[in-house]
């Protein structure tokens, strides 16, 4: 699924060189109780290579019983250097608002949002609701496929994506998280042989 996110990048006209670091910090505006938090993420390589396999490692920290009518909140934008454009979302994918994010994770497989194999074999809670507790991704490795064609180049860039996760009955953010990094090429051509499952957490690291 991941591929289409990457089209939605490409399709963005130019493109820059560009290098920042891997980030993923609560936004200013959090207040300090929110009930998703995100700690010491740490990804290898940075900046992240496309195709290439990501190794993913940190902790999760629900603070409360997630549950009830959650949605989740993608705004992704690129960095042109002088000024930001908003990505947009095209087929489920980009910025992209997902409206009860419980029914959409029971689907399974079929699910617009979906929990990657890796995720799930780090114990990381893959279905509403999310328990209280603290839940570690320890090197998860992502494999990111290939963008074909003309597009390819168009995808090298600095990329920053706000994630919120509202509570619909309240209207209460349980939690939001910018995240920052650059794609780019790796060293030397490979072409890639299989296609990991690219699922819900996939989606989130972009
Ligand atoms: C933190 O949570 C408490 C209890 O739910 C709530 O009363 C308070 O308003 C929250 N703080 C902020 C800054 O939202
Ligand atoms: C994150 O790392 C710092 C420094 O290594 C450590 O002190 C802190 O306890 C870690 N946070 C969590 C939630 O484990
Ligand atoms: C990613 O990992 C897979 C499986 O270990 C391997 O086949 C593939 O060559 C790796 N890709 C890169 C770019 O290292
Ligand atoms: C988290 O879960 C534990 C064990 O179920 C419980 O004792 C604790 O009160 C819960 N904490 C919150 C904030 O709900
Ligand atoms: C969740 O909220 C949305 C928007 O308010 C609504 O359309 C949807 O029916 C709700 N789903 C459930 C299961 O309540
Ligand atoms: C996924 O969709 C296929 C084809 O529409 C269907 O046969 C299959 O039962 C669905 N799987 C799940 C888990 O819903």
């Amino acid at each position: 699924m991941i591929q289409y996110l990457w089209v939605a990048f490409g399709l963005i006209i130019l493109s820059v060189e560009a290098r920042q670091e891997f980030g993923l910090t609560d936004c200013p505006s959090t207040n300090a109780n929110s009930s998703v938090t995100f700690h010491n993420f740490t990804i290898s390589p940075d900046p992240v290579e496309i195709p290439g396999n990501l190794s993913v490692s940190g902790i999760v920290t629900f603070n409360t019983d997630i549950i009830g009518n959650l949605s989740l909140e993608l705004a992704i934008t690129r960095s042109l250097g002088f000024f930001d454009l908003p990505l947009p979302c095209i087929d489920h994918l980009g910025s992209c608002k997902y409206i009860d994010v419980c029914s959409i994770l029971d689907q399974g497989k079929n699910a617009t949002l979906t929990c990657a194999d890796q995720l799930r074999d780090n114990g990381f809670p893959c279905a509403c609701p999310f328990l209280n507790g603290t839940y570690v991704v320890d090197n998860a490795v992502f494999e990111l496929p290939k963008i074909k064609g003309a597009l390819a180049s168009f995808a090298k860039g600095d990329y920053t994506i706000k994630l919120k996760l509202v509570d619909l009955d309240t209207d209460d953010i349980l939690g939001c998280e910018d995240l920052q990094f650059t794609l780019t090429e790796p060293p030397v051509e490979y072409i890639p042989t299989t296609k990991a499952p690219c699922g819900f957490f996939c989606q989130l690291i972009g």
